[in-house]
């Protein structure tokens, strides 16, 4: 995208060069760039259409309230799973009207927060929680939206650890029992029963499962008209790839906008889309600084301060990154393994990467790492969380400073007063 490039032989987000950024707060550190994160909204806007349809973004791919509130002023709305989650939403200023509420283990106390707040639909993945969330309606005197998640029972084609649609999943309400999970909420005064949702899985990097998914949908919500539920919102979830390799190729928002359309459009009902990963994963990069270089078994190691704690993907899901130079200084290229300082062999960002000869000091950009990395980091290793800094142009603010060391061992409390247990 012409939002990354190197001029000059330093490379640039937007027009900020990155040497900058990582004088400005040091190493490891996320940058996001502010111009692709809107660009892809605003495809997801064109394409899926604008009002009554809505996109709400999936705050659990990054949660950083300057990218919530940066979406919530184009509009978006907002997918949660926690009340945390939900929290952040409404304070980035995502009305409570454009939250809807995922997630298969919603507490009491969520569901009561979710509905103090008025939110736009509770995603319903369990008859043990639609009975939680009609009971809690019925205290408070009012009813609660919801669509049931369907699980359809399909097989996402993607990492067993991020597939959520195939039977035996936890995820959603079996296909099976759909239709009998709709009648009994028809049949709960505390439940308003509005739509149908899905979500299959992340990083789908073809439309097939998509469109076997969306069938599925369009049969049960035929049925269910057929026996007098008034449905009149699609949930069709996220989980559209990306290119994390140069020569992978994934849909366009275009192209699964239109398959929705054909397969979902005769029903007239308001389409909500969850996107999360291709919204922000390719606005976002992980910087950081080549601590050592050391030759090992006749194999390169290129030791760098950034560590699995901080961007999980590669040794969670073996998942691929880019990796690239930050400033092209010398000609010649080199094999690594590069590697964070975290004591688990598995904090590995890359094998055999052939990138341009590194020597300490040197910075390194792991690409695409917006989505699902800054959330899932840890302070394992008594490691400080990293900063992250949000790019305009030429301008860059730093949305979370680096945590201190005091931050993060203060939240031990050692000397607290012992409690009597029974
Ligand atoms: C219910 C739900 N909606 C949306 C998303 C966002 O998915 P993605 O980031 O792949 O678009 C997820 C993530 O897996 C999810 O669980």
């Amino acid at each position: 995208m012409a939002a990354v490039k190197y001029i000059n032989n330093d490379l640039h987000l937007e027009s900020t060069p990155i040497t900058q950024l990582a004088k400005a707060v040091g190493t490891p550190f996320y940058c996001y760039s502010s111009q692709i994160l809107e660009t892809n909204f605003a495809d997801y806007k064109l394409h899926f259409g604008a009002e009554p349809n809505l996109i709400c973004y999936a705050v659990k791919s990054n949660s950083n309230q300057a990218i919530i509130s940066r979406l919530a002023a184009l509009g978006a709305g907002a997918d949660v799973v926690s009340e945390g989650e939900l929290r952040r939403a409404l304070l980035a200023g995502i009305p409570a009207s454009k939250i809807v509420f995922s997630g298969v283990g919603k507490t009491a106390q969520e569901i009561e927060f979710a509905l103090s707040q008025n939110i736009l639909q509770f995603n319903v993945e369990s008859e043990p929680e639609l009975e939680l969330i009609n009971r809690l309606a019925l205290d408070r005197g009012t009813r609660a939206p919801v669509a049931f998640r369907i699980n359809p029972d399909i097989d996402a084609d993607t990492h067993a650890k991020i597939s959520t649609g195939k039977a035996g999943d936890k995820f959603g309400i079996p296909w099976a029992d759909a239709e009998k999970s709709y009648a009994k909420a028809a049949s709960l005064a505390g439940i308003h029963v509005q739509g149908v949702d899905m979500h299959i899985g992340s990083q789908l990097t073809n439309l097939d499962p998509l469109e076997r998914a969306l069938r599925r949908m369009a049969t049960l919500t035929a049925n269910l008209k057929t026996k007098g539920h008034t449905i009149s919102v699609l949930d069709i979830g996220g989980g559209l790839g990306i290119p994390y390799d140069k020569g992978m190729s994934v849909p366009g928002i275009e192209d699964y906008a239109a398959l929705t359309k054909k397969v979902l459009g005769p029903f007239n009902c308001r389409i909500i889309v969850e996107p999360g990963r291709s919204l922000v994963g390719e606005a976002g990069f992980l910087i950081t600084r080549v601590t050592h270089v050391k030759e090992c078994d006749h194999r390169n190691m290129l030791i760098v301060d950034a560590g699995m704690n901080d961007l999980i993907r590669p040794s969670f899901y073996d998942a691929y990154h880019e990796i690239i130079p930050v400033t092209l200084t010398h000609a010649d290229e080199k094999s690594y393994q590069i590697v964070g300082p975290v004591c688990e062999t598995a904090d590995t960002f890359g094998r055999n990467r052939v990138i341009q000869t590194q020597t300490a000091g040197d910075l390194i950009a792991i690409k695409s790492a917006g989505a699902y990395g800054a959330v899932m980091s840890s302070t394992y290793n008594t490691r400080p969380l990293a900063a992250e800094i949000l790019v305009e142009g030429d301008h860059f603010r730093i949305i979370r400073p680096r945590q201190s060391y005091d931050e993060l061992i203060g939240l031990d409390s050692p000397d607290s007063p012992w409690q009597i247990s029974s």
